[in-house]
């Protein structure tokens, strides 16, 4: 087994499935938690991300196959993507697949789930297919505002990771995810987004 990425709340590894390669993701036991809650924590994480992985599948959304979860040992074996981050990709690119980002964000709202870690190092780009990673912090929601924390973040890791495309990676997404919504809900969701970004500004001020 092959460590790949050291997270903040899980160890990804490259790990063996039934004879084939596949990503195995643990999440890791917090010592500044109380040890029945911190397991609680994980597991419900654990199942919480194969369900929305799985239920995001069944309405058209490409997510790594679940192959096999351990709830007690918060394991999940999921099918190994080949492709490059979207983080990676070059400017121009990002650019264009924030449309797709947009559309599959979209796509998410619609069907009441909030992916709620949206940073482009959970898309990688496979054989010209965008897929989509990590639903751990993920969850069903039906509010406007729970919707808009996900625009949000996007648009704070356009800012800070991609300065230079920012403002064009940001309107082809807000495109993209007016496709699935239509204008109505992308104008809500939008300007809900402005009254958090306000909010932030008035945090910092005092
Ligand atoms: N199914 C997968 N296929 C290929 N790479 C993956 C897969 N799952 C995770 N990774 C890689 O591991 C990184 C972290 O995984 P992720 O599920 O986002 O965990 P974290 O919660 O630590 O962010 C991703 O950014 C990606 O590079
Ligand atoms: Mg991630």
């Amino acid at each position: 087994m092959k460590l790949i990425k050291k997270g903040a709340e899980a160890d990804i590894y490259l790990a063996s499935w039934n004879g084939q390669t596949s990503i195995l993701k643990i999440r890791k036991k917090k010592e500044y938690r109380i040890d029945s809650l911190d397991q609680r924590i994980r597991t419900l994480r654990t199942i919480r991300e194969a369900r929305l992985i799985s239920e995001s599948k069944s309405f058209g959304i490409t997510t790594p196959i679940v192959y096999f979860v351990d709830e007690r040992k918060c394991m999940i074996y999921l099918q190994l993507i080949h492709g490059k981050l979207v983080k990676d990709l070059p400017p121009k690119k990002i650019i264009t697949i924030s449309t797709e980002i947009g559309k599959l964000i979209g796509t998410l709202h619609k069907n009441g789930i909030m992916h709620g870690d949206l940073t482009t190092s959970n898309f990688i780009l496979s054989k010209n297919r965008l897929v989509i990673l990590d639903f751990g912090l993920a969850q069903k929601t039906d509010k406007i505002d729970d919707y808009a924390i996900d625009l949000r973040l996007f648009k704070e890791v356009l800012n800070s990771a991609h300065v230079q495309i920012m403002e064009d990676a940001w309107s082809s997404f807000v495109n993209g995810y007016r496709i699935m919504l239509g204008t109505h809900v992308t104008e809500k969701v939008v300007s809900q987004v402005s009254i958090i970004e306000s909010r932030g500004r008035y945090a910092n001020v005092i």
